[in-house]
């Protein structure tokens, strides 16, 4: 059964992983593919929302017709997320946002042995809890990827959605990175409360989380 037209609302989505340079050749990053986020913005956009898509660098292809925003690292998707988030209904940060950089990124390639003395490394900025102690009307959704399972795995991502003042988390196992299908998804909210989706695919998971935040979107 199709869903009835929703009212437009602005969504900020956020892709891919980040990378963070060592130097010109190297870099720290992970293994996500964008493709959550990128079939998120296409569900988004074509329900008839603005959609925004701040894109880590992704070897896959942004979507036709939505407004990409390419970024290389976790600053850069900070500084583009925070620019656009007075004017965003709903944030989705599907992004795998890495979790260190180094101190100093070379502008000369390092040599092998350069490496272990030279590279030093410092914490980014968790940028759901940055923008999450900004919100005001936005309804905010995080990604939870945890390779614990159960009550434990909902215990940790109703902890995330509390410290990143989220409504929503999406809680999935690393069975979801790389491909088409989305493993062990339930949604659970800061209150406690959880929903099992179980394995379904991304463009069935995005489908569903649209709908959630239209319902969310509609009662801020
Ligand atoms: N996230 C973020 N900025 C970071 C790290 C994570 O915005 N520096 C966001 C992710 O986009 C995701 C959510 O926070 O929506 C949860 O990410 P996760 O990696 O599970 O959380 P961490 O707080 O990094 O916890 P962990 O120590 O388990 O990696």
């Amino acid at each position: 059964m199709a869903l009835p037209p929703a009212k437009p609302l602005h969504f900020l989505i956020s892709a891919g992983p980040t990378h963070e340079p060592i130097d010109p050749v190297r870099f720290i990053g992970n293994r996500s593919s964008g493709q959550m986020g990128i079939t998120l913005a296409q569900t988004a956009q074509a329900r008839g929302h603005h959609v925004t898509l701040v894109l880590g660098p992704s070897h896959l292809s942004a979507p036709a017709g939505v407004m990409v925003v390419r970024v290389e690292t976790a600053q850069q998707m900070l500084d583009e997320l925070e620019a656009r988030f007075a004017a965003t209904d709903v944030l989705v940060m599907a992004a795998a946002v890495a979790d260190v950089r180094p101190v100093h990124a070379s502008a000369h390639k390092l040599k092998k042995e350069e490496l272990g003395a030279t590279l030093r490394l410092e914490k980014n900025a968790d940028i759901l809890a940055h923008l999450g102690r900004m919100r005001r009307q936005q309804v905010v959704v995080g990604f939870s990827l945890e390779t614990l399972r159960g009550a434990e795995a909902i215990a940790e991502a109703v902890r995330k959605a509390k410290a990143k003042c989220c409504d929503l988390m999406v809680l999935n196992s690393p069975g979801s990175l790389g491909g088409e299908r989305a493993a062990s998804v339930v949604f659970v909210k800061s209150d406690g409360s959880s929903e099992d989706l179980g394995d379904l695919s991304k463009s069935e998971l995005a489908g569903r989380l649209v709908a959630w935040c239209e319902l969310a979107g509609s009662l801020q």
